[in-house]
């Protein structure tokens, strides 16, 4: 059953998270409008959400929904084009508090007086940026794991004005999306599993920046110890090193204790193209690996 009232969701930033999401959402059954400032990003992204739509419904019995899919997907080089008839729009542009103020007041702008707006941040509550708009008691923070299809949950938490209306329509939209809502109680940095994810993320850094052991040691330890196929070292080169290092930063300029620093060694991989995945070389070399970004591993599971 499709959330209360949500029948056209807009996804403005179409990068590694914005991509992911589309491709979920537009596979539920869900209008979608995408905007991504970059032409790059937004050519990229429509070449990745047709793959994985299609990967979806390659079956020939499927031929007629995923045509119909298709065509409820449409993308946009105007953020007001793209946000005109959403019910929902959410926000995955970069991790920088600025930026996503600027793009929530150009939400606030075009969108149906009646839209929610919610930010996919992994860091900055939605209280943060509220300020940017005028519909206070339409904010959400709706936080996505990726990779979607093996971590099906998101966090959902308020701002200081969020109305009971806006989450509950939030949360049903969540479970539509056959996700698992994971409720946020009282404003807390880092949501729900995110802080969990956060602890385990500092300590495995400090680890290895203090040079105490080997990262990859620190991986295998966790793959034993959790029965994951995955080690955090391995999980922040699939997240992108820029994107972790801004989220650590969040964290470290909310609390201004010198033990949230991210290490600079961590900088220094960044400054030298060293992204993870996405550039073939992070903690791990990814050339020649498996393509763990590509289509065909983050296509949605058929129900
Ligand atoms: N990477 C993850 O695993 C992960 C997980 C959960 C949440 N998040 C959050 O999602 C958000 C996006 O992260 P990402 O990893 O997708 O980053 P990304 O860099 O891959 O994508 C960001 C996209 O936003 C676009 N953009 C920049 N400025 C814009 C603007 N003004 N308007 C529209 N688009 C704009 C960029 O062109 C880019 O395509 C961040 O807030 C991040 O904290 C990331």
């Amino acid at each position: 059953m499709l959330g209360k009232e949500i029948k056209v969701v807009a996804m403005i930033g179409a990068g590694w998270m914005g991509k992911q999401i589309s491709s979920w959402v537009a596979t539920k059954g869900y209008a979608l409008r995408i905007y991504d400032i970059s032409p790059e990003a937004l050519k990229a992204a429509k070449e990745f959400v047709t793959q994985t739509v299609e990967l979806t419904f390659m079956s020939p019995e499927d031929k007629g929904k995923l045509k119909k899919i298709l065509e409820k997907i449409t993308y946009h080089d105007k953020l007001a084009e793209s946000v005109r008839d959403a019910d929902l729009i959410i926000e995955a542009v970069p991790e920088n508090l600025e930026l996503k103020k600027k793009v929530f007041a150009e939400i606030d702008r075009f969108a149906p007086p009646h839209a929610i707006i919610a930010t996919n941040s992994s860091s900055i509550p939605v209280s943060k940026i509220e300020d940017a708009v005028k519909r206070k008691d339409k904010v959400l923070n709706i936080h996505f794991y990726a990779p979607i299809y093996q971590r099906p949950m998101v966090d959902i938490m308020r701002g200081t004005q969020t109305s009971d209306e806006t989450f509950e329509t939030g949360k049903a939209w969540i479970e539509s999306i056959d996700c698992v809502p994971l409720v946020v109680k009282k404003e807390c940095l880092g949501f729900v599993f995110n802080r969990v994810w956060r602890a385990v993320k500092k300590e495995c850094l400090k680890i290895w920046a203090g040079g105490y052991a080997d990262f990859r040691d620190v991986d295998r330890g966790w793959r034993i110890f959790t029965g994951m196929n995955m080690g955090p070292f391995a999980l922040m080169d699939a997240v992108g090193l820029d994107v972790v290092y801004d989220i650590e930063m969040s964290y470290y300029n909310e609390s201004g204790n010198p033990d949230d620093k991210p290490p600079q060694a961590l900088k220094d991989m960044i400054d030298r193209g060293e992204l993870g995945m996405k550039t073939g070389k992070g903690f791990y070399d990814w050339k020649g690996s498996l393509d763990f970004t590509s289509p065909e591993f983050i296509k949605p599971k058929k129900k």
